[in-house]
């Protein structure tokens, strides 16, 4: 087998094609045009895979979506965006901060509010809004699925509804409950079918050396569209070849990776820093490891529910 770093090869190129580069990337202030002219409802917008809610579909720094998109929304102290329903799922992945996340249906609304490393699923057609009450700016990645991506609906936008009634997702005073496992509203029960706290979740440590925490799949939240799952790899520990029928996608959110792709006996390998990630489409050979001293923590989103019998070897 040949070792190729040349990062001129056919396949050296298409592997940096499918990655994207935190550094080399922008934020956007204008990716949502329903929230101009509104600063309460200032957001930035980072796309890694498709266009992820934003109507910039034509963006060519993106990587072209198969099952799901990526982005990071960044949204600092006291913003929020106003309660909307779109007819796709879409996931919310704190990385950093404490993002309040608020459903609506009939003028009321239940609250949660998320850590680094908890998700929500806002499912198909239930309003939902977020907004910052911390003091720090929130870091999130959101996936959807590209199944008919339509244009949100708005339920209370600043723009028909009074600021403080928007701001609260369409709750009157009174009318907000709070995030409760157990609670009896059906809100509440319906939330809590689609909250993952990282602290909850099982670690399951996996044969070949590493951890992986299942937010959505087998163990976490069942869904129909993509697996979702963080992953804890210590330094030193890396992965067999693994082929998959569908894309898959890693998101660095601490530490580094390795990545490595294999076709027609030809080797090539990049390394993902904070905040990089790398698309593997369906049917391509690939591994990781983590090749430094700290752990390396992962966000993994796999483009099928299906279950794929992989078993993870180590390298
Ligand atoms: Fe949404």
């Amino acid at each position: 087998m040949t070792m190729h770093t040349s990062a001129t090869s056919a396949l050296a190129q298409d592997l940096a094609a499918h990655t994207g580069r935190f550094t080399d990337k922008t934020f956007d202030w204008n990716a949502f045009p329903s929230n101009a002219g509104f600063d309460d409802l200032a957001r930035a917008q980072m796309r890694y895979i498709g266009a992820g809610g934003s109507p910039k579909v034509g963006d060519t720094s993106t990587l072209k979506p198969d099952h799901f998109t990526v982005s990071l929304i960044h949204k600092e102290p006291g913003k929020y965006a106003a309660c909307h329903s779109h007819e796709i799922e879409e996931s919310f992945l704190i990385i950093d901060g404490v993002l309040v996340v608020g459903w609506e249906k009939d003028g009321e609304v239940v609250e949660v509010k998320l850590g680094a490393k908890d998700m929500i699923l806002n499912a198909r057609e239930i309003g939902h809004g977020f907004r910052n009450d911390g003091v720090t700016p929130v870091l999130m990645s959101i996936s959807v699925d590209v199944g008919k991506p339509l244009p949100p609906v708005y339920h209370y936008h600043p723009k028909e509804h009074p600021a403080e009634l928007a701001r609260s997702f369409g709750a009157a005073p009174g009318k907000t409950l709070p995030f409760d496992r157990n609670g009896s509203h059906p809100l509440q029960k319906l939330m809590s079918q689609y909250v993952v706290r990282h602290n909850e979740l099982p670690t399951v440590w996996e044969k070949a050396g590493f951890t992986r925490k299942v937010y959505v799949g087998e163990g976490g939240i069942q869904h129909d569209t993509c697996r979702k799952e963080m992953l804890g790899i210590p330094s030193g520990v890396g992965i067999k070849p693994i082929v998959r029928d569908v894309e898959d996608a890693y998101l660095v959110l601490e530490g580094s990776l390795v990545v490595g792709w294999e076709e027609n006996g030809e080797i090539v390998e990049t390394e993902l820093g904070l905040r990089d990630l790398v698309k593997t489409p369906a049917g391509r050979k690939h591994w990781f490891r983590n090749n430094s001293a700290a752990p390396a923590t992962v966000w993994s989103v796999i483009g099928s529910s299906e279950a794929d019998g992989i078993v993870y070897e180590a390298a």
